[in-house]
């Protein structure tokens, strides 16, 4: 894994935007790094693809981070990277000043939470709550409304980046929340952040996530499509890169995923669509923005078919691997 602390020479400034009723602030790095040397006791729960990436940052920032997942390999993959594992959700909250969540969904995050076991049973008062996690807004709005009723702040604060961004300590974070939450809330996510963005209040930082997948995954696809087409009409792979991203059909897939082996580094075509972003994660993003848009009556036509395309994943018993294993539909290669 490649760790890379934040540095002066990495991110020469971290940008702190804030919307409407914010004030926009502006961060040197120089008071990043000093921020984030100030130590804190973090109890975090999801240790998976990108929980462990950013606890590793918050642990090279000077921080005690308590971490827990129900997965031990998982768990441990993270312990060697300086968490102090801990057996329970509960026992990573004792003495910690803001508890994080990175979990898969809507239904994980509810169980985090709520309930004898839950996150809101064994915080001590004063605890800063803070879910990464990428869930549906109904989810995110009952989070809200349980943390208010029991008297802890909470935020809404999932992530854009990939694992690339969380080994990097460049991710965007979206915060949905109180504006007096969201200022808590900075000194500890900049280890972990290239942007820190206040979305208003609270479920719009799942809201701009939501919408900003649905875009990811059909540009997934679109760069799938047009890499077979390329490689049909003749085109190298590497010299069709080498004009699209500088070019008009420059988009983050194509640099990060770009769907053949031997072209970008980062891209999972390079170990067999081992998982970056899960094609299962990805359908349960673009299902969000699906129900969404049947909420608000707003048609997404590319969205289902993308949504479409990760469901004959998911049937096909692939939905494990990586997102950018579509590209394997467009040429037909894909395992039936
Ligand atoms: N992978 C990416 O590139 C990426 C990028 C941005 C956002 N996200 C979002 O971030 C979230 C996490 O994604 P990921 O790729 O790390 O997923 P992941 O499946 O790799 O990790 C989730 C972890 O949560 C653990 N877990 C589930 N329930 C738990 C519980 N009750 N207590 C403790 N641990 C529990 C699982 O064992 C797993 O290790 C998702 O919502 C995803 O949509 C992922």
């Amino acid at each position: 894994m490649r760790l890379i602390p934040p540095t002066l020479e990495d991110r020469p400034e971290v940008t702190v935007n804030t919307a409407e009723r914010y004030a926009r602030v502006e961060f040197t790095a120089e008071r990043t790094l000093s921020k984030g040397r100030s130590m804190a006791t973090i109890a975090w729960i999801g240790l998976g693809l990108m929980g462990h990436p950013m606890t590793t940052n918050l642990v090279e920032a000077g921080h005690t981070v308590r971490g827990f997942d129900l997965s031990e390999r998982a768990q441990a993959a993270a312990v060697a990277d300086g968490v102090v594992g801990v057996g329970s959700a509960a026992e990573a909250l004792a003495g910690a000043d803001v508890a994080f969540t990175m979990l898969p969904k809507g239904e994980h995050s509810r169980a985090a939470y709520l309930g004898e076991d839950g996150i809101f049973a064994h915080a001590a008062p004063g605890t800063l709550l803070i879910d990464s996690s990428t869930i549906d807004v109904a989810s995110a709005r009952l989070l809200h409304d349980e943390a208010a009723a029991a008297g802890f702040e909470f935020l809404d604060a999932p992530v854009s980046g990939g694992i690339a961004g969380a080994e990097k300590g460049t991710l965007t974070f979206m915060v949905g929340g109180a504006v007096e939450a969201f200022e808590k809330a900075r000194s500890f996510i900049e280890p972990m952040a290239g942007n820190i963005i206040a979305t208003g209040g609270p479920t719009t930082g799942q809201a701009a996530k939501i919408c900003n997948n649905l875009m990811l995954f059909i540009n997934m696809v679109s760069t799938s499509e047009a890499a077979v087409l390329a490689d049909r009409l003749g085109l190298d792979h590497e010299v069709f890169y080498s004009i699209a991203k500088v070019s008009s059909g420059d988009s983050w897939p194509l640099r990060t995923w770009y769907p053949y082996p031997g072209v970008v580094d980062s891209s999972p075509a390079n170990r067999d669509f081992a998982p970056t972003f899960t094609a299962d994660l990805a359908n349960k993003d673009i299902q969000l923005a699906l129900a969404a848009g049947e909420e608000t009556g707003t048609p997404l036509r590319l969205g289902e078919m993308v949504q479409g395309m990760l469901q004959q994943v998911a049937d096909a018993g692939q939905g494990g691997r990586d997102c950018s294993i579509v590209r394997q539909l467009v040429d037909e290669s894909f395992p039936s």
